[in-house]
């Protein structure tokens, strides 16, 4: 027999600017509807918040222990699972998001709605900043290890790509919109999004091409990272832009871009080793492309996306 109840509450933002409040139809369940409302301080509600609705299940068991003299005990266990988000979406005019939730779990579900105002948005656009920026510092590491392997003449022709890409960027910053760069951005990440999770479900099914040395190793901190900060470009484009369509055209804009820069560093690492040119095949366009295209979706959020535990793994390994 089912046993599902479920409460709700509102959770503050980050830090605490905006008050977010559920209210929640009774059981039972299969399909809830959810509604939700995001106010500021001063009680007026706040239009074109992202709002998120989390699940938390609690499970109970008790056994029963005959004792000395005829007596019972029990014994009860408690256990909480996260539930990860069960929907999202943008506030209306009057603040509010409607929306059902689907939970097939056995229990009791709390759930939580949780509204990031905008300082809990710039907190975590700061850490996503500084992850990029240790990215980018271990990319030129390799690279260099790289040039150095190769032989002054290729690391020149290595280098002259990356300075044309150094100058793509600079270019991007100082003379396009806001809207481009922030697309870009969001591209860019959906498109290492889908293929973190297509390396992750490899891992996890044993197929993974990765070599487990050094380098697999540092692929995988790399792509658990990417797991990590894979909601802020998306946040922030959803915040200060929203255009799907305008999103869209940035990611393949992005995307192709980036292919382009990859496909030139192939061309001079193949000719490097008397290889054959080939034009460079995506990743995320051969394995995982079905989670690639999702990415083009109207209802993509990459806050939706269950990373399972394997990116928590990894990255427990260089916590400080
Ligand atoms: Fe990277
Ligand atoms: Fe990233």
């Amino acid at each position: 027999m089912t046993a599902q109840r479920v409460s709700g509450r509102g959770n503050r933002g980050c830090s605490a600017a905006w008050l977010a409040g559920l209210a929640v139809a009774t059981s039972p369940l299969v399909a809830a509807p959810v509604e939700v409302q995001v106010l500021d301080a001063a009680g007026k509600p706040l239009a074109g918040r992202a709002v998120e609705v989390l699940g938390r299940l609690h499970t109970s068991f008790s056994t029963r222990k005959r004792i000395v003299g005829g007596f019972y005990a029990y014994d009860q266990q408690r256990s909480v699972k996260e539930l990860g988000t069960l929907c999202s979406g943008k506030t209306d005019a009057q603040g509010r998001l409607a929306c059902s939730v689907k939970l097939q779990a056995e229990g009791e579900v709390e759930l939580i709605a949780r509204a990031k105002d905008d300082a809990g948005l710039a907190a975590d656009v700061r850490e996503f900043i500084g992850q990029e920026a240790q990215h980018f510092q271990n990319h030129r590491r390799i690279n260099e290890i790289i040039k150095r392997q190769l032989g002054p003449a290729v690391a020149a022709e290595l280098q002259t790509i990356e300075d044309r890409l150094d100058a793509d960027y600079r270019r991007f910053n100082a003379s396009k919109s806001r809207r481009f760069n922030l697309s870009y951005a969001e591209g860019f990440e959906a498109m290492t999004c889908a293929m973190a999770l297509t390396s992750i479900a490899e891992a996890e099914a044993g197929i993974s091409s990765m070599s487990p040395g050094p380098w697999g190793q540092l692929w995988m901190w790399h792509l658990a990272e990417e797991m990590e900060h894979r909601t802020v470009a998306f946040d922030l484009y959803e915040h200060l832009e929203g255009s799907y369509a305008y999103r869209v055209i940035g990611s393949i804009r992005a995307q192709a871009h980036f292919q382009r820069t990859i496909d030139r560093l192939q061309r001079v690492l193949l000719a490097s080793q008397g290889a054959p040119a080939k034009r460079h095949l995506p990743p995320w366009f051969t394995a995982g492309r079905g989670r690639y295209l999702d990415t083009f979706k109207p209802g993509y959020n990459p806050g939706e996306i269950d990373p399972g535990p394997i990116p928590s793994l990894i990255l427990s390994r260089y916590a400080a």
